[in-house]
């Protein structure tokens, strides 16, 4: 396991041997043969080797390539199909022969899948198999798709495609109903023959997965565990995906550790909930007996550093998120002046602010501050297409019931719904159908921000060049985003931000987003405001903090909790589209659940009893790769 402080620089370091393995074997006279995934894993991999042919001369021509997987049905040139993402994120840039290139065909019939599937493993064998497979892991727990229930010895072979698998394709393929049930994929015999492989994962959505696959005993149930028998396998895992790992999450179990004050909070609130005792009722001997004798011989006895946990976790606590006037603030999140203080909070997409931060969004309005919502991108790649022609229909039914002539507002109207009729279920929007629906999503965000009492003047909808001009995964930053935050920032000149995205996966919109704040930050350092402005990161719905983790927690009556819901519940657009996925919840009630989970483990630590909590964590921006 190496653990980086970003995709970044994982991916150069494993571009770097990739190059050297390459000069090597060309030198031996010998070609190299890579083993590829997709999926947003290797992206910056990718691209990374793209620029190393380009500006460091290295070549391709004697490198052999097997892909791992294809989804099965589609054809080499569907916008999805994994033959076209790897050309358009690999192939096209590099000199690597058309005749090197080896992708599972999705489009053989069934009666020759088999047959397909035998050959393609002698190809690898032919090649005098694969010197080093890169790979990505699946929330099930799958690599190829392998999904839970794949064996050791499994070949390459046609699967089904687990639940879970799909579900997290939905956005690519604009809806669950479109993705493909059945891939063709290597098997996991046919993986561990590679002589190295590299794991690649990022982002805290793979925490759980990464930690399972390492660390439980191997299994079928989680086909990554199976990599733990092979003699030459590395994970490389940003901090976000390393996190729930026991030497990361509980290092104290683990060994001896130096007790810094994070971690021993960290520790007493770990072992308040697996001994289910309130913070203050923690005694000596459920320290020694779990790992944590030498914490009680450092800064013993119990009661004593009970009451110091105690007292920190009670001063994450306020209902002054932007600090409380006139108080004391000694011991308070926040600090008391300047009071009203400028807001800004960063939203990714319309509706990440609601989610993550409504109730506190409205208490800092209700407490006088000058709060400025400031929405990244448009949000267009989430809507549905039925919306957009609900939207354009009702612009012609209205203009015709007022008699008006065909005004460009008709024109524009009648032109988005010919296109929408005329799109088949994978083509991209065309830029009129993604302004009908960035409108949309901004209708959304205003109606939710008039619940929370924003000032609707001080909604900035930024449209940022990046998201505009890209696909999921594929986004990439440029110098016009960075500026156009920047410019906004140095406006504003804020006492506080808001922002979230920095633990997801670095291809995501959310991370892309905070990237971009990150540098348009570190472009204004030394500007006299940063001295004097303080950021909080907050969290989607998908995610809360662990109580020990958070730094601010903003709690709320049941009513507020409603208003909150309420706030999110007017982005319709991005309601589930059938019934059967709103069985599964819906988004704010996932948003609630978290606010109630979180109140509720801070009354099982003995703190008050509040119905919900919105939390926060503060962050420093660091002056790394400033650059756009
Ligand atoms: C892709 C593949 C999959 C992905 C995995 C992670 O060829 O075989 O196993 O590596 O689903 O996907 P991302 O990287 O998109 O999170």
């Amino acid at each position: 396991m190496e653990i980086f402080a970003d995709a970044d620089e994982a991916c150069a370091g494993l571009a770097a041997e990739i190059a050297a393995l390459i000069r090597a074997n060309d030198a031996a006279g010998r070609k190299t043969v890579l083993g590829l995934a997709t999926g947003s894993s290797p992206v910056r991999l990718y691209r990374e080797l793209a620029r190393l042919h380009r500006e460091a001369k290295l070549s391709f021509r004697n490198v052999v390539t097997f892909n791992l997987d294809e989804y099965y049905g589609l054809s080499r040139t569907h916008p999805e199909s994994y033959w076209r993402f790897m050309h358009e994120q690999l192939f096209d840039h590099l000199d690597i022969p058309a005749a090197n290139v080896n992708v599972p065909d999705g489009t053989v019939a069934r009666s020759e899948v088999f047959a397909a599937c035998q050959s393609y493993e002698q190809k690898i064998r032919d090649a005098g198999g694969i010197d080093l497979q890169i790979l990505g892991i699946g929330r099930t727990g799958h690599v190829g798709f392998n999904e839970p229930g794949s064996g050791r010895d499994s070949r390459t072979r046609l699967v089904t495609l687990d639940a879970i698998t799909r579900r997290d394709a939905a956005r690519d393929f604009q809806g669950e109903d479109h993705v493909p049930r059945h891939a063709i994929t290597m098997g996991v015999g046919t993986i561990l023959e590679a002589r190295r492989i590299a794991l690649l994962a990022w982002g805290e959505g793979k925490a759980r997965v990464v930690a399972e696959a390492v660390e439980k005993p191997p299994t079928e149930s989680l086909p990554a565990s199976f990599l733990q028998g092979h003699a030459a396998v590395r994970f490389l895992v940003d901090a976000a995906a390393a996190s729930e790992l026991t030497r990361a999450k509980h290092p104290w179990l683990v060994g001896s550790i130096a007790w810094t004050p994070e971690i021993t909070r960290r520790a007493v609130v770990w072992l308040a909930h697996a001994v289910e005792k309130p913070v203050l009722k923690l005694l000596d001997e459920h320290y020694s007996e779990h790992g944590m004798a030498d914490l009680l011989t450092e800064q013993g006895p119990a009661y004593g550093l009970n009451i110091r946990i105690f007292n920190e976790l009670q001063h994450t606590i306020t209902g002054w998120p932007g600090g409380k006037p006139n108080a004391d603030d000694r011991h308070r999140p926040e600090r008391a002046v300047p009071h009203p203080k400028r807001v800004v909070v960063f939203s990714p997409e319309p509706s990440d602010d609601v989610l993550g931060m409504g109730g506190t969004l409205r208490r800092l309005v209700e407490q006088g501050h000058d709060v400025s919502v400031v929405y990244q991108t448009s949000g267009s790649l989430a809507v549905p297409d039925e919306e957009a022609v609900m939207a354009a229909e009702f612009v012609l039914e209205l203009t015709q019931q007022g008699g008006a002539g065909e005004n460009p507002e008709v024109a524009f109207a009648r032109e988005v719904r010919r296109q929408l009729e005329a799109k088949t279920a994978f083509d991209g929007d065309t830029a009129e159908i993604r302004r009908l629906k960035a409108i949309i999503r901004r209708g959304e965000a205003r109606a939710a921000l008039k619940v929370t009492g924003v000032d609707p003047a001080r909604a900035h909808f930024l449209d940022l060049p990046f998201y505009e001009q890209g696909r999921y995964r594929q986004f990439r930053i440029g110098r016009a985003d960075v500026d156009i935050v920047a410019r906004l920032l140095a406006r504003i000149q804020p006492h506080q931000i808001f922002a979230t995205g920095q633990l997801d996966d670095p291809n995501s919109v959310a991370a892309t987003c905070f990237e971009i704040v990150r540098r348009a930050v570190a472009s204004l350092a030394g500007e006299n405001w940063q001295a004097d402005c303080r950021t909080w990161l907050y969290r989607g719905a998908d995610k809360a903090w662990d109580v020990a983790e958070i730094e601010m927690a903003v709690p709320f009556s049941p009513d507020e909790l409603a208003t909150k819901i309420q706030a999110i519940y007017h982005h319709k657009s991005q309601r589930s589209q059938s019934p059967v996925e709103a069985g599964r919840g819906e988004v704010w009630q996932q948003a609630g659940q978290r606010n109630r989970e979180t109140a509720r483990l801070y009354d099982r630590l003995g703190l008050a009893d509040y119905e919900a909590i919105e939390a926060f964590q503060r962050h420093v921006f660091s002056e790394r790769h400033p650059e756009a």
